[in-house]
């Protein structure tokens, strides 16, 4: 199967003032289209950072990226964005909703970032919000929904456009047991039923047992690689 995202030797150092923290030491990971992967591993052993590279949201000190065929560590910043707006869906760790709009209004404003203001039919919106079912908090504004309410409307708005991929992070980290299930079973039919291809970082034994493969992570590094 064709891979459509590559780490290739992927370092990363922060550096606050004088201060350098190496967080990645050389990540090399091919993930291949249709793929539904969990990446697990110690809190603080750089997966939220390995994630928001492969998704162009933060640039690594070393090493490449090539997403479906295209390098985008070597790009501008505008294409990079071009590229990520166009086939990744990212899940943020914490939720990132516009506090002011509604669940609807997250949703919507998602979908004009992606394909502009002309007119869409809205069965696509329609059909995430029952899955996830919150057909019944369409208008309600991040405030006056529950935490894994919120998670759920975080999660709509990155599959709304069907990215080719969706990036995770710990998409279950804040949700009860039902709450989770509901996310699970809807990233396993986005990935059966449309191929959309899922990198999930998760802490979560139920979440990783629905992948088809676990990468486990430390200090940095892959040590590790589950495949089912
Ligand atoms: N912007 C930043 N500047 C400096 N250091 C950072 C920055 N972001 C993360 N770090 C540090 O990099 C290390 C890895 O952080 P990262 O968020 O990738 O970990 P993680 O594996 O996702 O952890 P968790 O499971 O707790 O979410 C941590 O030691 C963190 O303090
Ligand atoms: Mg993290």
């Amino acid at each position: 199967m064709k891979s459509i995202l590559q780490t290739i030797d992927l370092r990363k150092t922060y550096r606050v003032g004088k201060v350098e923290t190496p967080v990645l030491h050389g990540i090399s990971l091919e993930v291949k289209e249709g793929e539904f992967i969990a990446i697990m591993g110690p809190s603080g052993c750089g997966k939220s950072t390995l994630l928001h590279i492969m998704g162009g949201l933060l640039k690594p000190t070393s090493g490449r990226v090539i997403v479906d065929g295209e390098d985008i560590s070597s790009m501008s910043d505008s294409k990079r964005t071009e590229i990520r707006r166009r086939k990744i869906g990212f899940v943020f760790q914490r939720f990132n909703l516009f506090p002011t709009l509604t669940a609807e209004g997250n949703l919507r404003l998602a979908e004009r970032i992606y394909s502009g203001n002309g007119n869409r039919d809205d069965s696509r919106r329609r059909e995430i919000l029952r899955l996830l079912q919150l057909e019944n908090k369409m208008h309600h504004k991040p405030m006056e929904l529950s935490g894994g309410e919120q998670q759920r409307v975080a999660l709509a708005r990155a599959v709304i456009n069907k990215p080719a991929i969706i990036l995770a992070d710990e998409p279950t980290g804040n949700l009860d047991s039902e709450n989770s299930r509901i996310v699970l079973e809807m990233f396993q039919k986005l990935n059966e039923k449309f191929g959309q291809t899922i990198v999930m970082v998760t802490h979560n034994p139920e979440a990783a047992r629905a992948c088809h493969r676990i990468i486990q992570m430390r200090d940095g590094l892959i040590v590790g690689e589950i495949v089912k």
